[in-house]
């Protein structure tokens, strides 16, 4: 059942990773509705995942001349939607025009297969104003990593900068060493950005090094969301965007990408098995967290100063009127 939220239903979500889709037609869910993805020579599409015939998931069928085929009568369509070929129709009769199924906008780009159920706001996806083509950076993409928990927690827990201390405890953070000093956030161009906010770290990346760092976070789009972190007393600087996809209201799938100035020859394979380590410690927090939906009445939960940015996110929630994942 689709969930009309106003927002997300009109913003561009990532499904897989790029190099996850091959020849063969894949299944996922965006905000609660079943879409099939597929690989042309023209390109990505995405239909929603029912042939029209008896129902039956296209995700099952096969892609064959740039045309997806049903797996139970051979119903054939084509990247536009249209039905091209019913096998069992005898020669010469004319294949309705109705025979179309429901298509949607689709993508690719920054390594992932985008979608959109509604109207994209934008001709293709972005993410805040990185481009990610600087050429002093290397950046890995990472994902995809099923959490069971709703969308905005799965972005709160990654503004959280508390929690550094005790669930990365040892990695991103040392608990002899958790204050918080003060910080503001501020919004610039629909955006929220915080200060610099400077943490210990024993082991921020899984190289083995202890370091000061400033983290600086920005909040993109409801479920789109960054830090930039700048190690001191170094020109080492490191940003870590995080795009989550909506699957079902308390459900997500997490997407990644990181981008660096240093370890330039470093294989990706570190990186993403610390991620991997970070991103399992997270899950169990977020997965067990309650409610399960992300309250926005900011009288529901206590709040510190160190949480002014949770409070920001919530706020900003409230007032674009999500409903996908909030209560
Ligand atoms: Fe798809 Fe019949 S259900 S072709
Ligand atoms: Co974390």
């Amino acid at each position: 059942m689709l969930v009309e939220d106003p927002v997300l239903l009109h913003q561009w979500h990532p499904v897989l990773m790029s190099k996850d889709l091959t020849e063969e037609p894949k299944g996922v869910e965006v905000l609660g509705e079943k879409v099939v993805v597929f690989r042309t020579s023209k390109g990505v599409h995405a239909f929603k995942d029912l042939c029209i015939h008896r129902g039956v998931p296209l995700s099952l069928g096969k892609v064959e001349n740039d045309e997806i085929v049903c797996a139970y009568h051979g119903w054939t369509y084509n990247g536009c939607g249209a039905c091209t070929k019913i096998p069992s129709m005898p020669k010469g009769r004319v294949i309705p025009s109705k025979a179309k199924t429901t298509t949607y906008s689709c993508a690719e780009k920054f390594g992932f297969v985008w979608i959109c159920l509604g109207f994209p706001p934008e001709t293709e996806p972005t993410i805040g104003t990185n481009t990610f083509d600087n050429p002093d950076y290397v950046r890995v993409v990472m994902g995809p990593y099923d959490v069971q928990a709703a969308g905005p927690r799965v972005v709160e827990n990654f503004l959280d900068v508390s929690h550094l201390m005790y669930v990365h405890e040892g990695l991103l953070g040392d608990s002899a060493y958790s204050e918080i000093s003060d910080y503001r956030v501020h919004e610039i161009n629909g955006q929220l950005v915080t200060d610099e906010i400077e943490v210990y770290q024993p082991d921020p990346d899984g190289r083995g090094y202890g370091v000061h760092s400033l983290y600086k976070y920005k909040v993109h789009k409801p479920l789109t969301v960054s830090f930039t972190k700048k190690i001191v007393g170094s020109e080492n600087f490191f940003e870590l965007y995080l795009i989550v996809l909506p699957v079902t209201e308390a459900s997500s799938v997490a997407f990644m990408i990181m981008e660096r100035n240093y370890a330039l020859d470093d294989p990706d394979e570190i990186f993403i098995a610390f991620q991997d380590v970070l991103i399992e410690q997270d899950r169990v927090i977020v997965e067990n967290q309650k409610p399960e939906l992300l309250p926005l009445d900011l009288q529901a939960e206590l709040h510190l100063k160190c949480d002014r940015l949770s409070i920001a996110y919530r706020r900003m929630l409230g007032e674009i009127e999500i409903t996908f994942g909030t209560a």
